[in-house]
């Protein structure tokens, strides 16, 4: 095993030259099966490159959030504007009507909830394959815990849920968790995102930074970033455009867009930035357009 001590420090990150080409839209994943690409290619739009998931996974470990107390009434609407819905098989299930035709990012861990001092304890797979099969899921979204307590089992979760993926074609996307103790500097970002994507995710949520183009430039698959806390709509924007600018190939967006004073302008503001190249101020301007 290799030493954790002493190493030299990684700096060349090649930003100037580009990911292999491997016949396939996305980064890193054109070594893949058909039905993996097909589910990609419903994740990612093959034209962009790009993709806006709504997140309203939310309740899987915070009950019901701002925002998500009705999940008809809230988010139902709201579908319509983002490319892929991540939430869990029971607001799904109960809430989210199937002929809307989106593609879904299926919250497969559980987790502990927000009674407990150290959330990072780990986690469990909360889904099996069949399951995720018979509710069409394009990926799963596994929670993953580097540096915290439960960084052994959340990566044991992971593998499996990467080896059950290669298996019936479903990509995994794994999550970078930050506990409450946990850093969130570029450098661990570096590292957890590096991790999860070694370890067999086809994609990697994790959350704005600086310097993030060397954080998308060390991990060889796409990566989306996490919306986190609630900002006013223009910083949101800016963190979305800054993130696209880095190489993100999209967002994964939930209190930023529902919690916002007018979700569907947000949602779709978001879009622009994400598929159509506006910048944050031009996408502002059309959520201000939007909201009037
Ligand atoms: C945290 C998650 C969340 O459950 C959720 O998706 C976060 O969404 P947002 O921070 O944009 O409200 O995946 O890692």
């Amino acid at each position: 095993m290799a030493d954790a001590i002493g190493n030299k420090a990684a700096k060349d990150y090649h930003l100037d030259v580009a990911a292999p080409d491997q016949g396939f839209f996305a980064k890193g994943l054109g070594n893949t099966d058909w039905g993996m690409k097909n589910r990609l290619s419903r994740i990612f739009s093959p034209k962009s490159g790009n993709t806006v998931m709504l997140a309203f996974d939310h309740g899987y470990i915070m009950g019901s959030t701002a925002g998500l107390e009705r999940l008809d009434v809230s988010i139902a609407p709201l579908c319509e504007y983002a490319d892929v819905l991540m939430g869990t098989r029971g607001a799904l299930r109960s809430c989210i009507p199937p002929t809307l035709n989106k593609a879904v990012c299926l919250r497969a861990t559980h987790d502990s909830s927000v009674l407990f001092e150290d959330m990072s304890q780990g986690c469990g797979l909360g889904v099996d394959m069949e399951e995720a099969l018979r509710m069409n899921a394009s990926a799963l979204a596994i929670q993953c815990f580097v540096g915290g307590a439960g960084e052994r089992d959340s990566l044991e979760v992971l593998c499996r849920a990467a080896d059950a993926g290669y298996r019936y074609g479903v990509p995994v996307m794994g999550v970078t968790a930050v506990g409450k103790e946990m850093e969130r500097t570029p450098k661990y970002f570096l590292l957890a995102t590096r991790i999860l994507a070694e370890l067999g995710a086809s994609m990697v949520k994790t959350y704005f930074c600086e310097d993030f183009e060397k954080v998308v430039a060390a991990c060889p698959v796409p990566i989306v970033i996490a919306g986190g806390k609630k900002l006013p709509e223009a910083e949101a924007l800016t963190m979305a455009y800054r993130a696209i600018q880095s190489g993100a190939r999209g967002v994964d967006m939930g209190r930023n867009i529902f919690q916002s004073d007018c979700p569907v302008a947000m949602c779709k503001a978001v879009a622009k930035v994400v598929h159509q190249g506006f910048t944050d101020k031009e996408a502002y301007e059309f959520y201000l357009s939007e909201k009037n």
